[in-house]
């Protein structure tokens, strides 16, 4: 005979208390919607420290010393973590025939030889990799120093980012050819090869810790696709404020193709390319660059 647990249950000033504090630990926001969600999902960690309620539960989020620690457990059951190699086409075709060819075009008259791209939000790290072996393909990048840094909040998928291997669902949209070109085949999954593992950096980071950002450098390119689409207006705000600082004048910022900045930022110009809309952070007094 098999018994249901039961679910304990999340009043709405409860849902109210413990959304807050999550949207101000990560910027994810829950509409009341979503009491379901949270309540199913939280229960497994009341159960888990045998607290009674939802109330106790709060408590121990908001001054327990190990907030930290919960907090981090909680984003492994709250955060959407979908996604797959070669996401977005259109975009990654800008990526290779116009924005590295602008950037290195620019970087060559500099005598600069350095590429950094950020996968902010990488969930487990398909697009990170994506990236790298998109530039491996171009090649031309002999005595540069390249370096794709992929962070997220989660961490269960930047576990499963840095043993780099995946399962089918990874490869919906993948060529064969990158498959054997760039995975080593390892019971029934495919393990991502190291010259391409070389390249890509997997770190923990929040995204509203403005701090942290901070010490990441600047870049020169930021993917964040299908990451503040869970977030609010001010979040976003934060976070876009973020990149910009980030980004090398003249840099660019892809986004996913149901997230733009209208009502966000009019900090970035929008560049059109033959393949996709990008944005850009202006070089200073609106020069383009060369690009
Ligand atoms: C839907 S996945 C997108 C993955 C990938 N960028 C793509 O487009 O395929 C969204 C990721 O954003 C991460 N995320 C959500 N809030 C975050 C935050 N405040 N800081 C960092 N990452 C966050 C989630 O953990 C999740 O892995």
């Amino acid at each position: 005979m098999f018994t249901l647990e039961p679910e304990i249950p999340l009043s709405d000033e409860e849902f109210r208390l413990i959304r807050d504090l999550i949207y101000n630990h990560c910027g994810l926001y829950f509409d009341s919607d979503a009491t379901y969600l949270l309540e199913k999902r939280l229960s497994k960690r009341l159960q888990f420290h045998h607290f009674a309620g939802f109330r106790d539960y709060y408590h121990f989020l908001k001054y327990n010393r190990n907030r930290d620690q919960e907090l981090s457990d909680i984003m492994d059951l709250l955060t959407t973590n979908e996604t797959y190699f070669f996401r977005e086409a259109f975009q990654l075709k800008a990526f290779t025939d116009e924005i590295i060819p602008a950037l290195r075009a620019m970087k060559m008259k500099s005598g600069d030889r350095t590429l950094r791209i950020w996968s902010a939000g990488c969930s487990s790290g398909e697009e990170p990799y994506t990236i790298a072996m998109l530039l491996l393909e171009m090649g031309g990048f002999a005595g540069w120093q390249v370096e794709i840094i992929g962070t997220d909040i989660c961490q269960r998928v930047i576990q499963q980012a840095r043993k780099g291997l995946y399962g089918k669902s990874s490869f919906r949209v993948t060529d064969d050819s990158y498959i054997r070109r760039y995975f080593t085949e390892q019971d029934g999954m495919y393990r991502v090869n190291d010259k391409v593992r070389e390249l890509v950096t997997i770190s923990h980071l929040n995204l509203l810790d403005a701090n942290r950002i901070a010490l990441l450098g600047c870049m020169d390119v930021i993917y964040c696709r299908n990451v503040i689409i869970y977030f609010d207006q001010l979040a976003r705000r934060k976070v876009i404020d973020s990149f910009y600082r980030t980004l090398h004048e003249g840099g660019y910022l892809l986004l996913g193709h149901s997230e733009s900045l209208m009502n966000i930022s009019t900090a970035f110009t929008l560049k059109h390319f033959k393949n996709d809309m990008v944005y850009q952070k202006p070089f200073p007094g609106g020069a383009g660059g060369g690009l």
